[in-house]
């Protein structure tokens, strides 16, 4: 971690980020954009490499509505054989760097009825259903204790805040609880069926792990979900990788401006 640290501040002069954004799949534009200097996880010390379609694989630092913001473009899965505490180490690093609040966006499938692809729904709550957590194994408890709370994960006065800002721009968004899978398989009918009777409203394979070390380490999160596909059902068809993509691109100039939004009012 020192290693890590070190290497960061060395190279980005010493940038003190207080707001750290995850961005998902098909929503890594924001860095495209806003990028006073990247550094791909490849050239940093223990970090590693993204290889989904979609996703670059960088963090990017840049001042944005005069926040000091840190984003990575491009994130780690369970699903490519990363360990749990591998994927989230960026997460403790962040923490380490100074961040205070932890943005943390993903491509989503609908469970709930009400929601259609491009909609954007801010996580009130998680389910963790990917049989695992990224906190099994000796504690630090430099970072936070044992056995963590996780009554409020996604911070009850952030997704205040972002209705607030999704409202001033006259965007629409929904709120629900996110379920995650390990994938990389998309759900069965059946699946998506029981997924709905137990409470989950949107269905992805990130986020939870990210949300718990966030959590876990003192971090205020938000919780944003892109809608791509109502997820796998009898009436909807096959789903593809390039339809999760492809709903992602119609949603990302109102997911900008919201995430803009919400770092101006932050
Ligand atoms: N299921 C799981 N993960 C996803 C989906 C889905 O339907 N869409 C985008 N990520």
């Amino acid at each position: 971690m020192k290693k890590t640290v070190e290497f960061i501040n060395e190279k980005t002069n010493n940038f003190k980020p207080e707001i750290g954004i995850i961005l998902g799949s098909g929503l890594g534009e924001l860095a495209d954009e806003y990028c006073d200097y990247a550094l791909p996880y490849i050239e940093i010390p223990d970090f590693i490499k993204s290889t989904v379609q979609g996703h670059k694989g960088r963090l990017v630092f840049a001042e944005i509505e005069n926040k000091q913001v840190l984003m990575m473009q491009g994130r780690n899965h369970f699903y490519e054989g990363h360990s749990m505490q591998e994927i989230t180490y960026p997460v403790k690093v962040m923490k380490a760097l100074g961040v205070k609040t932890l943005i943390l966006t993903n491509a989503a499938g609908a469970v709930n009825e009400n929601f259609k692809p491009a909609d954007l729904m801010l996580i009130t709550d998680h389910i963790n259903n990917m049989c695992s957590n990224p906190l099994i194994g000796p504690n630090d408890e430099t970072f936070g204790e044992r056995f963590p709370d996780m009554t409020e994960v996604y911070k009850k006065s952030l997704i205040e805040l972002a209705e607030k800002c999704a409202e001033t721009l006259g965007i629409d968004v929904q709120k629900g609880v996110y379920w995650a899978n390990s994938g990389p398989s998309y759900e069965t009918p059946a699946e998506i069926k029981m997924i709905r009777l137990l409470g989950g409203d949107a269905v992805g394979m990130s986020t939870v792990p990210e949300a718990i070390i966030a959590n876990y380490c003192g971090l205020d999160v938000l919780g944003i979900s892109c809608i791509t596909n109502a997820a796998s059902s009898a009436t909807s068809g096959k789903l593809s990788h390039e339809e999760v993509i492809e709903a992602a691109n119609t949603a990302k100039i109102k997911f900008k401006s919201l995430i803009l939004e919400i770092i101006k009012n932050i």
